[in-house]
C-alpha cells in the first residue's frame, strides 16, 4: 500500500501465449518503497517470515537460514548486453541477539542471476559455499553485515561492513559506524546492539562507483561513505538479476531483520520514513538507554510517592471523618449527623469558632453546609461504649423536646473516644456572659433579668410537667441559661448531665448546683 510499485509486465493475453516468458522488470524509473512488508509479495525461504507487524525476520533461532527476494527479476542493463545502469537501495535492519554481545553469523543485501541459493552454508552467510566462494560464475554483488570473524575470509573483525564480489573475501571492509556530518570524525555502532540503522548502498553505472552508507536509524544518509570502491559491476552482474537479503545464525539465537526497504533504478532510492516502520521485538534483557536508566528510577520514586500520597490523603481523608456506627443506630437515623458535616461546618473546629469551654469538652459554633443552619457542637469525649446505646436513646428522646425556653438538641454523631452534640446556636450566647461580664457584654436591666428569670421558670416547669416523662435538669446554672436572638431565655443540657456523669470517662466536674431540682 505504501510502496511505489512500478512493475512492466507483459499483457495478459501475452502471457497467455508466451506463458513461459518470465515477467521480468525493465522500467527505466524502476523504484518501489516498502515501510514493514505485511501484505507485500515476497519470495521467503528458510526460515525467513513476515511478522504480523510487518517485520521481515530472515532469522529467528539458533542453526539456521533464511532469504528474502523481491518476486520478480530486474533488469539491471536495459538490453541483453548493454552496462549495468545506475541503481541504488537502502534498508532499515536490527540484529538482535539473545545473548549480550555475541552473535553468528551475519545479513546481506544482494544481487545474484538465482532465486535458488538452496545450496549455501550458513558459514558464507547464506550467500555461497566453500565449492563456489570466489568463482566469477557466481554473478553475484553484497553488502554484507558481518558479526563473526572467519579467518578464511580474513575478516577485519565481528563487527564490520563489507562490500563482497562473488566471495565473502570482501573487496573492501570497514568496521561498523559513521561518518559525522559535522565534525568529520567517526563514530563506532554495534551491529548486533539490537538497534535498528539503516544502510545506503549507491552504484553509479557510468563512473562504475559503489558507495555504502551506514548510520543509526532515524539519522540522515551521511555525507561521507563508510566504503567506496570502484568497481564495474557489469562485469559481475547478469542480466536479468534478482535482489534481496540473505542471514544465517549459528549456535547463537538470533534475530536478523528487515524493517524497510527501497530501491530505484536510475536514482535516488526513495526516502524511507522511520516513523511509519514497524516496532522491533523485545529480546531477552531490554537494551536500556542512558536516559531510561536516569529517568526510570526518577519515574518509579515520582509514581512510588504520587501514588503513597495519594493513599495517605486517602486514608486521612478516611481516618478524619471515621465515626462509630452501629445497626441500632439505624432507629435514630434523622438525628444522625455525618462527622464530615460537622467538621465542614465549624471550619474543622477551628479556634476561632469556639464558644466556650464546659466541664465535658468544647463547643463550638458552626453553619450546616446544606440548610445554612446555624449550630452549636458541643465535643464531649467518652471512652466506654458501655450503656451508649441507652444514652443515645436519651438524647434522641430528649431531642423531641420543643420549647420556647428551652434550646432544641438537634442530634448527635458518634466517633471512637468522642461523641459530638448538635444544638440550636444561641446568638446571645449564655447568662453567665452577662453576669460576670467578662467580655464586656452590657450588664441587664431588671426588667431583662425577670424575663430571664421567667423564662428559666417556663423552661423548667415544661420538662418537669409538661412532658410524657419527667426530666430533670440538675445542672441549672448561669452557662446553662441560653439567650436566643430576643433575648429569651433558654435552658440548655437539661436532662444530660446524670447521664453523662454516669458515662463519661472523663467524669463530671461540675457540682451539682444550688439550683439543680430533684424529685
Ligand atoms: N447552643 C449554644 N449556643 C451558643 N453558645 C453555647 C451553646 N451551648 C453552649 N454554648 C457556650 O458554650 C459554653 C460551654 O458550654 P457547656 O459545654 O455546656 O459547658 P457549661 O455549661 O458547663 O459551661 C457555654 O458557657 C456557652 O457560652
Ligand atoms: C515506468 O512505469 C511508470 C509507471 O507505471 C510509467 O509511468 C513509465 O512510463 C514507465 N517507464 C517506462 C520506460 O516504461
Ligand atoms: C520467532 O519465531 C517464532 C515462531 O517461529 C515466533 O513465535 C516468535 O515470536 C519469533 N520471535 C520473535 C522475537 O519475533
Ligand atoms: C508474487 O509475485 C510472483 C512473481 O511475480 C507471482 O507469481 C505471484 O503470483 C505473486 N503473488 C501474489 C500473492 O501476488
Ligand atoms: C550478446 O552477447 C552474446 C555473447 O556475449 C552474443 O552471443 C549475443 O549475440 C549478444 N546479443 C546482442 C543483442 O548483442
Ligand atoms: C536448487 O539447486 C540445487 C542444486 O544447486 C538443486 O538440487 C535443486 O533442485 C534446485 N531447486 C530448485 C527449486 O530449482
Ligand atoms: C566455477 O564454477 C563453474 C561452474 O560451477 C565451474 O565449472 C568451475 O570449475 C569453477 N571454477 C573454479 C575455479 O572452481
Ligand atoms: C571504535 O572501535 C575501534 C575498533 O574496535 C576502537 O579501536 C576505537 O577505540 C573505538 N572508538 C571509540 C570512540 O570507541
Ligand atoms: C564495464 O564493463 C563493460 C562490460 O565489460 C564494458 O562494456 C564497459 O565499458 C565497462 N565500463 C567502464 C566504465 O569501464
Ligand atoms: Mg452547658
Amino acid at each position: 500500500k505504501e510502496h511505489i510499485f512500478l512493475l512492466l509486465r507483459p499483457a495478459i493475453p501475452l502471457l497467455v501465449l508466451l506463458p513461459l516468458v518470465a515477467s521480468t522488470t525493465s522500467n527505466d524509473s524502476f523504484s518501489f518503497l516498502y515501510h514493514g512488508f505485511s501484505g507485500v509479495n515476497l519470495t521467503l525461504d528458510g526460515n525467513a517470515m513476515v511478522t504480523p507487524d510487518g517485520l521481515l525476520e530472515l532469522t529467528n533461532d539458533t542453526i539456521n537460514l533464511g532469504h528474502a527476494f523481491y518476486p520478480t527479476p530486474l533488469s539491471l542493463s536495459g538490453s541483453p548486453n548493454g552496462t549495468v545502469r545506475s541503481f541504488s537501495l537502502s534498508f532499515a535492519f536490527a540484529i538482535l541477539s539473545v545473548h549480550d554481545g555475541i552473535s553468528a553469523d551475519g545479513m546481506a543485501f544482494f544481487v545474484a542471476p538465482t532465486k535458488n541459493l538452496s545450496n549455501t552454508w550458513a558459514q558464507y552467510m547464506g550467500l555461497l559455499n566453500s565449492g563456489n566462494n570466489g568463482n566469477a560464475s557466481n554473478h553475484m554483488f553484497a553488502v554484507e553485515l558481518d558479526t563473526t570473524q572467519n579467518e578464511e575470509f580474513q575478516d577485519m573483525d565481528n563487527n564490520h561492513v563489507g562490500i563482497d564480489i562473488n566471495s565473502l573475501n570482501s573487496l573492501q571492509a570497514y568496521r561498523t559506524g559513521y561518518y559525522d556530518d559535522g565534525s568529520g570524525s567517526f563514530n563506532n555502532l554495534t551491529l548486533i546492539s539490537g538497534k535498528a540503522m539503516q544502510v545506503w548502498a549507491d552504484y553509479d553505472g557510468e563512473s562504475t562507483q559503489i558507495n555504502v552508507f551506514l548510520a543509526p536509524l532515524g539519522f540522515a544518509k551521511p555525507v561521507r561513505p563508510l566504503l567506496s570502491s570502484p568497481y564495474n559491476l557489469s562485469t559481475v552482474l547478469r542480466e536479468p538479476s534478482y535482489i534481496g537479503f540473505a542471514a544465517t545464525t549459528g549456535a547463537i539465537s538470533t534475530i536478523h531483520c528487515v524493517l524497510g526497504w527501497s530501491f530505484a533504478m536510475n536514482g535516488p532510492a526513495p526516502a524511507i520514513d522511520t516513523s511509519k516502520l514497524p516496532k522491533l521485538p523485545r529480546l531477552g534483557p531490554e537494551p536500556r538507554s542512558k536516559v531510561l536508566e536516569i529517568t526510570l528510577p526518577i519515574a518509579t520514586a515520582t509514581f512510588v510517592l504520587v501514588v503513597g500520597t495519594v493513599i495517605i490523603l486517602f486514608l486521612r481523608k478516611r481516618f478524619r471523618y471515621r465515626e462509630l456506627r452501629e445497626d441500632w443506630e439505624v432507629d435514630f437515623g434523622p438525628h444522625r449527623f455525618s462527622f464530615k458535616d460537622l467538621f465542614h461546618a465549624t471550619e474543622g473546629f477551628k479556634e476561632k469558632n469556639l464558644l466556650g469551654v464546659g466541664g465535658f469538652g468544647k463547643v463550638y459554633k458552626g453553619t450546616l453546609p446544606k440548610s445554612k443552619l446555624k449550630i452549636a457542637v458541643k465535643r464531649v469525649s467518652h471512652e466506654s461504649r458501655q450503656g451508649m446505646k441507652e444514652f443515645i436513646a436519651e438524647v434522641v428522646s430528649i431531642g423531641r423536646l420543643r420549647h420556647r425556653n428551652l434550646v432544641p438538641l438537634l442530634g448527635y454523631c458518634r466517633r471512637k473516644g468522642e461523641l459530638l452534640l448538635v444544638y440550636d446556636y444561641m446568638s446571645n450566647g449564655s447568662l453567665n456572659q452577662y453576669l460576670y461580664s467578662e467580655d464586656g457584654k452590657p450588664s441587664l436591666n431588671w426588667e431583662e433579668r425577670l424575663h430571664i428569670i421567667k423564662g428559666v421558670a417556663f423552661g423548667l416547669f415544661y420538662l418537669h410537667e409538661k412532658w410524657e416523662k419527667v426530666v430533670i435538669h440538675r445542672d441549672v446554672k448561669p452557662s446553662n441559661v441560653l439567650l436566643d436572638s430576643e433575648m429569651n431565655a433558654r435552658l440548655g443540657d437539661f436532662g444530660l448531665s446524670r447521664a453523662l456523669a454516669q458515662r463519661i470517662a472523663h467524669g463530671y466536674r461540675g457540682s451539682e448546683t444550688a439550683g439543680s431540682l430533684r424529685r
